[in-house]
């Protein structure tokens, strides 16, 4: 025997079970993204990797040391997406859609991969759904962003969940709070970790959100970004506030609240979740007006966010929340003897072309193993065909819940399944 192959370290398999989960999980958020006018943009899971290091910043985890890189057969370097923002910037940038769309509504749904240590909430591939706002400054757009996540979390059914929101200030007023971060920390540098030492001068914010116990112990006195915000900035700040008052979307100001990715100024939020252990952000963003111009655009204002699906499956799960469709109205159809093999197809085809979702096992020719196996699959009606009803161009319907069976003609299929499953042939004919 060969030797087995298996899945590569911190990825998974959406196996048939879950699958119907997901398909839910994507359709509430699709139709949530509809009820704010955005439309769907899909990018490459793969890009240049100067993308991510010009957008997401060279002094980030995720560039350092996360991002999977690999050259191409012509040396060019590319990067697997570690996140979905600063591609689709850059298609915004290359598609002129700020010329079409003002401001740009997007929505979008798809693997990301970060190489980091696998644990439950984190993997080397997993699935983010989000939104993108590009070509407006107005607060309110923030505001409605996050009111979207907030809509979307409570379509699912997610309970135990807080909004926090921060503003990380403009480039004119965040680098007077990273000075007076560099100020404070200098003073206990020699017991910060390696980490934050060397955040201490690149990217000073960044120590507020160390996990380092030691780190976050001096980080509660350190001087908080709401008393540096200069004026615009805290005035645009309040009328985020306002406008979310004004949603009726709950949520507390958190001065700490700066985000792991470069690209982001002004608003800055997290959605968490106290359901799972440590990685309990449900999702993430802000405002990020600087990145178009950055990547090679015209100067344009932005927002938006970004959540991890499996985390949200797994809060849903701790919830106690159901996302499998109990509505399931299909067909099995079961014959009896070989002869009838043909009538049996010709009928699931007859049944499908209503939109009637039908199974037919071709491989279990024994009527009593059909049954069977109808109930294990829990499909509500079982279409039975003999030879007798064959011969009378006819087959018999059980409704497995009740045991009413009722006998009807082929050429009932062409209009009394119009409105299945909410038809009323077992009202309607006389039931055995
Ligand atoms: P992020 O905070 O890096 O932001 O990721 C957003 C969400 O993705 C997190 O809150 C978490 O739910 C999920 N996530 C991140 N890493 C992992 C992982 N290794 N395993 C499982 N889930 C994970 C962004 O990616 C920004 N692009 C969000 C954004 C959009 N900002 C503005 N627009």
């Amino acid at each position: 025997m060969s030797e087995k192959i298996n899945i590569p370290r911190g990825t998974f398999d959406i196996l048939p079970g879950e699958s119907s989960k997901w398909q839910k999980l994507l359709n509430i958020f699709c139709e949530t993204a509809n009820l704010y006018s955005y439309q769907e943009i899909v990018t490459p899971i793969f890009e240049s990797a100067h993308l991510f290091e010009r957008g997401v910043g060279e002094v980030t985890d995720i560039i350092e040391k996360e991002m999977y890189r690999f050259t191409d057969r012509k040396g060019r370097e590319f990067a697997l997406r570690p996140e979905g923002t600063a591609p689709i910037v850059r298609s915004f940038i290359e598609n002129h859609l700020g010329k079409e769309y003002a401001p740009a509504k997007l929505y979008y749904f798809g693997p990301m991969f970060r190489y980091d240590r696998p644990q439950k909430g984190r993997y080397r591939q997993f699935h983010q759904y989000g939104v993108e706002l590009i070509g407006s400054n107005n607060p309110y757009t923030d505001a409605e962003v996050i009111a979207l996540a907030d809509h979307f979390l409570k379509q699912i059914g997610i309970k135990n969940y807080t909004l926090e929101i921060n503003s990380i200030g403009c480039d004119k007023c965040s680098p007077v709070y990273d000075a007076a971060l560099i100020e404070y920390y200098s003073k206990h540098k020699d017991e910060l970790c390696g980490d934050c030492v060397k955040r201490l001068e690149k990217n000073p914010k960044r120590l507020l959100d160390c996990k380092n116990e030691k780190c976050q112990l001096i980080g509660k006195e350190a001087p908080s970004i709401l008393d540096y915000l200069d004026e615009d900035c805290a005035a645009a700040f309040e009328k985020v506030k306002y406008y979310l008052n004004l949603l009726k979307v709950d949520y507390i100001v958190n001065p700490r609240i700066i985000r792991g990715l470069d690209y982001y100024s002004n608003t800055a939020f997290e959605f968490l979740t106290t359901s799972l252990g440590s990685q309990n952000a449900l999702l993430g963003g802000g405002r990020y007006n600087g990145l178009v111009k950055q990547l090679g655009g015209v100067d344009t204002p932005a927002v938006g966010f970004a959540g991890g699906v499996e985390r949200l499956l797994a809060v849903a799960e701790a919830e106690g929340i159901s996302l499998v469709d109990s509505g399931n109205s299909g067909i099995y159809v079961a014959n009896i003897g070989a002869e009838t093999i043909d009538y049996a197809l010709a009928l699931c085809a007859e049944f499908r072309s209503k939109g009637i979702s039908v199974e037919y096992e071709i491989d279990k020719n024994n009527f009593k193993s059909q049954l069977k196996s109808a109930n294990r699959l829990n499909i509500p009606y079982v279409c039975i065909v003999g030879s007798e009803e064959m011969e009378g161009q006819r087959f018999t319907l059980k409704e497995m819940n009740s045991g009413k069976q009722v006998t009807l003609n082929r050429s009932d299929i062409g209009e009394k399944f119009n409105n299945w499953p909410k038809l009323s042939v077992f009202e309607a004919e006389q039931t055995c």
